[in-house]
């Protein structure tokens, strides 16, 4: 089981890889960088080993030779630490572009969710994916990447190197190869393990965080900060433990592997002392061999601690991946009819849908809406009303049966056009952190200043805007916490007349409004709302009493249909709701 997962892990690392493609000839300049550092770390010992057997250690030594050999010593480490600068930067900004890229396509790709995503999607979840998990990603590119060639090379040159000096010691010295790998393995499933809990327990707290942030008002309120900051500290002490834990593993390893490394050293000592005093090998040889097994153990410790890195980039390649592998139940046509001129017919046929499979939410629902009508839509919490609106947007598909407008099934129309023609003012209102106009206008830059405070006049909040400290560019802070209920939905409204759809639909969007405030917003709609089709969910009754038609919605049924008078004069369920509301419609 373990196993497959982790077969799946690589997977989705590798399924990245096409977004380093365009950047080849960059990964190439890296390798030949790293080439180049490698080779003059390598024929560092070496110069020094020549410099010894040749010049020093001889009846006559050669003060002459030692100068020219330190002058090539020294043009070597210049060259060294250029190839390792300039090698270090284009890496860096390599993987930085290719994450940059994956982090763009994975924000769009979720952005183009149906709902339903977002209903099994925590939003926490979600911004680490794009947030932290890409920059772990960005970890395998370059790391990961810089690592494996530059450590990699530089053993297999150190192999060669010490091969060339004498072919014994080194095959002494290669004995150590199979300790350190049987080490490694060793050590590989507990990091591996350790590391997962660490990064799990991580993305809890910032889902924890995400929530309770938001819903800060809400905390307060029940007085649950202490409830809270308790839940947060147990998934802080979780974390802790898991990295105190991770950490401590992987300060063994590494000390395990420095152990093994001076054990190696001091064999070589024994070994190499031993063939130098029995004349076998040069003193200068055996300098050489010394650095060689130094310089040998630090890339393999790097190489080894490399694992880390992969470890983590494949858990985040896969949670990325899982996200990136998710496709959108709300497909776009492939070849979209083209809307010309739409006059805002609305005919729902026989849909049915459901939230969770086996839980059906509209049943058989059918009507049809003419072009320009004002039509209210009522009934009980959970009737559905919510939802058929949803479904007109598109936000959610029918499980059967087809919506159409102007008699084009909406699945058969582009989503730009779709939402180009139906605008909706939600329960739920959604501002943005920016100016009061960008959030009139949507950020859309093809709406003009002029239409924006059109806007705002129409539903009235032209005033109240004006007398904001900046008015227009007074900036609002996420949701627009900082003005109030009211507020926010003649904003909401304003919005939805900037952007002037042919079909308008108002869910609850007055419920927050004072009966001044919402009759001077009706007054400042029904201009707007002759010439295009009205939707309004109301539970208010007042508020669509002289609608052109009204559809009464229980439990996932269309059960009534008419005007005002017409449904009184049939005393069924809408003849209920209007007596029972018979106080506030008085008010
Ligand atoms: N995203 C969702 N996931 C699962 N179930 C949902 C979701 N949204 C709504 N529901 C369920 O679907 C049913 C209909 O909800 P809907 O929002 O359409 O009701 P409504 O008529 O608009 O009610 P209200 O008057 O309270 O706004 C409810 O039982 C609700 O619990
Ligand atoms: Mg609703």
């Amino acid at each position: 089981m373990k196993k497959q997962g982790n077969q799946n892990n690589i997977h989705s690392l590798l399924r990245l890889l096409p977004y380093a493609r365009p950047y080849t000839v960059q990964f190439l300049g890296v390798f030949l960088l790293v080439v180049i550092f490698n080779a003059t770390s390598v024929l560092q010992p070496y110069l020094v080993k020549v410099a010894i057997d040749s010049d020093i250690s001889v009846p006559h030594p050669n003060l002459h030779g030692v100068f020219i050999i330190g002058g090539i010593y020294v043009g070597i480490v210049i060259l060294g630490v250029f190839s390792n600068i300039s090698q270090m930067l284009l890496l860096q900004y390599t993987g930085q572009r290719v994450i940059r890229q994956i982090r763009i396509e994975l924000f769009s790709h979720i952005e183009h969710q149906g709902m339903d995503f977002f209903d099994h999607h925590a939003i926490g979840r979600l911004v680490t994916n794009i947030s932290s998990d890409t920059e772990t990603v960005s970890q395998f590119f370059t790391q990961f990447f810089l690592s494996m060639i530059r450590d990699g090379l530089s053993i297999v040159m150190i192999v060669i190197a010490m091969f060339e000096l004498d072919v014994r010691i080194a095959w002494e010295c290669m004995t150590v190869i199979p300790i350190i790998f049987g080490i490694s393995l060793l050590f590989r499933n507990w990091l591996r393990n350790a590391y997962q809990a660490t990064r799990t327990r991580l993305s809890n707290i910032v889902a924890f965080l995400a929530e309770n942030l938001a819903g800060m008002r809400i905390i307060q309120i029940f007085h649950q900060e202490d409830q809270q900051a308790d839940r947060f500290e147990t998934l802080n002490s979780l974390h802790r433990k898991a990295n105190v834990n991770e950490y401590g593993i992987s300060v063994i390893f590494n000390r395990v592997l420095e152990l093994l490394g001076n054990l190696a050293v001091a064999a070589v000592v024994f070994i190499g002392g031993g063939a130098v005093l029995h004349k076998v090998i040069l003193f200068g040889t055996l300098y050489a061999f010394i650095s060689y097994i130094q310089k040998f153990f630090q890339p393999i410790n790097s190489i080894t601690q490399q694992w880390n890195t992969l470890q983590s980039s494949m858990v985040a390649a896969d949670r990325i991946g899982k996200v990136l592998m998710v496709e959108s139940k709300i497909q776009e046509p492939v070849a979209p009819v083209l809307m010309q001129d739409p006059k805002g017919q609305i005919e729902f046929q026989d849909v049915e849908f459901s939230y969770h499979q086996g839980e059906p939410i509209l049943k058989k629902v059918s009507f049809v809406i003419k072009p320009g009508q004002f039509v209210g839509v009522v009934g009980a919490t959970g009737a559905g009303k919510s939802t058929i609106m949803s479904l007109l947007t598109r936000l959610y598909d029918p499980d059967s049966g087809t919506i159409m407008l102007d008699g084009v099934d909406i699945r058969q129309m582009s989503l730009t056009d779709l939402h180009q023609y139906i605008g909706m003012v939600q329960q739920d209102l959604q501002l943005f952190t920016g100016t009061i106009s960008d959030n009139i206008r949507m950020f859309r830059s093809d709406i003009s200043d002029e239409t924006v405070f059109n806007a705002a006049k129409a539903v009235g909040i032209h005033p109240l805007i004006e007398r904001m400290p900046d008015g227009y560019q007074t900036w609002l802070y996420a949701k627009g916490a900082n003005i109030s209920m009211g507020e926010r939905q003649l904003l909401s409204f304003a919005r939805m007349v900037a952007l002037n759809p042919r079909v308008l639909i108002l869910d609850e969007a007055t419920a927050s409004l004072d009966s001044q405030t919402e009759e001077m917003v009706q007054n400042g709609l029904s201009r707007l709302t002759e010439s295009r089709t009205t939707l309004v969910i109301a539970h208010r009754l007042s508020t669509v009493r002289h609608a052109d038609v009204i559809l009464v919605m229980d439990h996932g049924q269309v059960v009534e249909y008419g005007s005002h008078d017409q449904l009184l004069r049939m005393r069924g369920v809408y003849a209920a709701l209007y007596e029972n509301a018979g106080v506030e419609v008085l008010a």
